[in-house]
């Protein structure tokens, strides 16, 4: 059966090498070819995206990539938490695999401080690619220098397994979608890095130190600042202090 209902296997489109599953998942959705839960997934992309135009790179084997086609029941001002939601789809479905990860606004994954995920998401009419790449084996000494990120495999000190990491997340991630913001808010500030703590808040160049309190109505994030709360909505501009 197609859909969330069913089994990973009949919603996967499988390719071999592709220029970004984010934009396969596009180019379905615009000849109205897939539905929801539907999931594109790829053994090599040549031309992945990661946020603000950066590259995504992933060894042949070692990660996973790949989108999925999500349909938020949500009203479309309430789609910011689809960012958020994606995040802890990763987050509890690692959880149930023994790891304990953090979500790092809105929604990289760590483990001891270390990205070993990465979610892009694009919206599309009333549809939503939720963009995932997830770093399953081999060392960090593997990513180049300066890259502080990990891997599942890494951490855990075992052999990890590519397709059960794909289907947990998977299957978690139609289970996330179904909850309320509210509910998706109050998990993932559980789970959130660098919640209550001091963290540097970078705006034309200039630094101010603030605190992340809570979530804005739209998943953006709440941080005191000199006392006050200031609405924070740009992923770049939030830096560890
Ligand atoms: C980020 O951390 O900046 C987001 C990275 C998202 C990468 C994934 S890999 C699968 C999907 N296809 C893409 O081109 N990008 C996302």
């Amino acid at each position: 059966m197609r859909g969330w209902g069913g089994d990973l296997l009949e919603n996967l489109i499988h390719r071999e090498e592709i220029g970004s599953t984010n934009d396969d998942l596009k180019k379905l959705i615009r000849f109205g070819e897939v539905w929801e839960g539907a999931l594109v997934l790829a053994e090599r992309q040549t031309s992945g995206r990661g946020r603000n135009g950066a590259a995504w790179t992933c060894e042949e084997g070692k990660g996973l990539t790949f989108s999925v086609l999500v349909r938020p029941h949500w009203p479309k001002e309430r789609w910011g938490w689809v960012s958020l939601a994606a995040g802890l789809a990763v987050a509890e479905a690692m959880e149930s695999l023994s790891f304990s990860p953090q979500i790092k606004w809105p929604n990289d994954l760590l483990l001891k401080d270390k990205k070993f995920c990465g979610i892009l998401v694009e919206a599309m009419g009333d549809d939503v690619v939720v963009g995932i790449g997830l770093n399953v084996k081999g060392e960090e000494k593997s990513f180049p220098e300066g890259v502080e990120a990990t891997t599942l495999e890494a951490v855990a000190g075992y052999e990890c397994s590519r397709e059960q990491a794909l289907e947990r997340v998977w299957r978690n991630l139609g289970q996330v979608m179904k909850r309320q913001p509210e509910e998706v808010a109050e998990a993932v500030w559980e789970r959130l890095a660098w919640r209550d703590e001091e963290i540097l808040l970078l705006n034309d160049g200039q630094g101010e130190t603030g605190v992340i309190r809570a979530f804005g109505s739209n998943g953006e994030l709440q941080v005191e600042v000199g006392g006050e709360l200031r609405k924070v909505s740009d992923v770049s501009s939030v830096r560890k202090s």
